[in-house]
């Protein structure tokens, strides 16, 4: 036996014997052929160069090459875990959705993840948290994309390219940057009910266990007989909600969100939450003070009712395979569930499924995670890494040798529309009123957490139009707010109160031209 393998030295000599046992299995490349060497190149002697035939070799650097995909464009930095969910109620008045009957499991995987730092970033930035789940349901998976906040930024999907790119790193300097995030959020005061929930102590959660999660939208629920009505959901951790204050966020380790979860889990502690669900038929949204299909409301009095419980209990084997790989999506609803009229949820139904298609390819569907575990049945085919097996030569509908069939009653919910074509913005905007309510319900020294956390950041802001827009929006919202925001970031208040009488004379011209 050659003395460096026996005394383990690597990258010397093959070290067939000695350093494995006569058990383990002999390592192939991937057309299964056995490999002579993983340690040293095929060389030309001693001092020779390495050979491109050394196929080993090109093969190995080839596939390491190729290990990154393309991270996803946001919420890049995200964690996963596998669990049950358990239907409490019967909601079979409400929807022929088949997971909804009590007792009823169905396996779930859940994401939780940042919004706008990259895959390897510390988890501690002030952020909303993603919050997605996929049921593998009997009738196909039904993913709830949502956050850990119950409303959003905008609400039109055509401004998201917009928003995302004033958030992320500038293209400049590669640094995330207040002043360029505040020019866009003077010109969207639809956000400010957003902005004071990012900036409570909400926006730096101490744990993925202890954060709600919100679906944000309004959904419709369809029964057998298709009547519809309208729904939000939510999840209430049982764990509590908890967060961090000031900077102990960006202070904590990078992982902490991670090694919370995965610790839990791993130690039988197993994180739940119950799925709640408030409804409204179309009659009574039609009664609220504000578009009920807007996502940066509430509907705050709406009572929410218990439909199930889930519980994550299992860390998946691989990070890769699972979490980086999973491809959630608005668009993936089953019988029972489908879309409301509000803007950003119809524009998430094209967006998701298609970068996915770019960024892991056209059969996303068929990885582990992804698949449904029910049988997929059409006709869509071929594409980068087809892994469907089986001779089909129908591959077409409708066909009288091999018939497929589709049942009528599966079709979405017939509804009337009798409207006006236009690009205009919503009727019954009310961009203020739910964020000062946010504010009013938080205590003495949570409110004073949010002027810190808001000054902090707009503080920074060297455009003073930016500043006072930015604080004529909170004041609007609660004047105590304002006044305290305004000393903060050193702003008088006789320029906040100027930018308040101009922007409620221009309101109406500023809806408009916003079109
Ligand atoms: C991820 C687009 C609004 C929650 C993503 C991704 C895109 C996207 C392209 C990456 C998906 C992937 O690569 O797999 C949009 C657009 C929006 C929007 C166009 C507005 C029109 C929202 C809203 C919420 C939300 C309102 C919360 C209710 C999430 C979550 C993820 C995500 C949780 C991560 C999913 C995962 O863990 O893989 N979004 N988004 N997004 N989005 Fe949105």
């Amino acid at each position: 036996k050659p003395l460096a393998a026996q005394a383990g030295v690597a990258g010397t000599v093959d070290a067939k014997a000695g350093a494995q046992s006569a058990t383990a299995p002999q390592m192939t490349r991937d057309n299964g052929a056995p490999i002579g060497s993983n340690r040293n190149s095929l060389t030309a002697g001693d001092t020779g160069p390495v050979l491109l035939e050394d196929t080993t070799l090109i093969e190995k650097l080839a596939r390491f090459d190729r290990e990154r995909v393309p991270e996803r464009v946001v919420h890049a930095r995200g964690t996963g875990a596998l669990g049950i969910f358990r239907a409490t109620a019967d909601l079979s008045d409400l929807t022929r959705a088949s997971l909804f009957q009590p007792g009823k499991e169905t396996p779930v995987f859940v994401r939780f993840s940042t919004v706008i730092h990259p895959a390897g970033s510390p988890e501690g930035a002030r952020d909303p948290r993603g919050f997605a789940v996929k049921f593998y349901t009997d009738q196909g998976n039904w993913d709830l994309v949502g956050n850990n906040l119950p409303i959003f930024f905008i609400r039109d999907a055509i401004q998201f390219p917009d928003m995302i790119h004033s958030l992320k790193p500038s293209p400049v300097t590669n640094k995330q940057d207040p002043n360029r995030f505040f020019e866009f959020f003077s010109g969207t005061p639809e956000a400010t009910n957003m902005l004071v929930h990012v900036y409570s102590n909400l926006g730096t959660p101490a744990s993925y266990r202890t954060m709600d999660g919100n679906g944000v939208h309004a959904f419709k629920l369809v029964d057998k007989d298709g009547k519809v009505t309208f729904a939000k959901f939510r999840w209430i951790s049982r764990q509590g909600v908890r967060s961090l204050k000031g900077d102990a966020a960006a202070k904590a380790p990078a992982s902490y969100l991670t090694d919370d979860l995965y610790g839990a889990i791993a130690a039988g502690d197993f994180p739940t939450w119950d799925l709640m669900v408030q409804t409204m038929t179309a009659e009574e949204l039609a009664k609220l003070p504000f578009n009920p299909f807007d996502d940066t409301k509430e509907w705050l009095d709406a009572p929410f009712r218990k439909i199930g419980e889930m519980t994550l209990n299992e860390v998946p084997e691989n990070f890769f395979r699972w979490t980086e790989q999973s491809a959630f999506a608005p668009a993936n609803l089953v019988p029972g569930i489908e879309a409301s009229p509000d803007r950003m949820l119809q524009g998430r139904l094209f967006s998701y499924s298609d970068t996915q298609r770019y960024r892991v390819g056209a059969n996303v569907m068929d990885l582990p995670v992804n698949r449904p575990r029910v049988a997929v049945v059409n006709n869509y085919q071929d594409g980068q890494l087809d892994m469907a097996t089986g001779k089909v030569d129908v591959n077409y509908f409708p066909s009288v040798t091999q018939g497929k069939t589709v049942d009528p009653s599966f079709a979405p919910a017939p509804y009337k529309i009798d409207a006006i074509v236009a690009t205009a913005p919503i009727s019954k905007a009310e961009p203020f009123e739910q964020a000062g309510q946010f504010y009013r319900s938080l205590k003495p020294a949570e409110k004073a957490d949010l002027v810190a956390n808001l000054a902090g950041d707009l503080g920074v802001v060297t455009s003073a139009r930016t500043r006072v827009i930015m604080v004529s929006y909170f004041a609007q919202a609660d004047k105590d707010l304002g006044t305290r925001l305004a000393k903060a970031v050193d702003v008088p208040m006789s320029e906040v109160n100027r930018a308040v009488s101009e922007y409620q004379a221009a309101v109406d011209a500023r809806y408009a031209g916003r079109q």
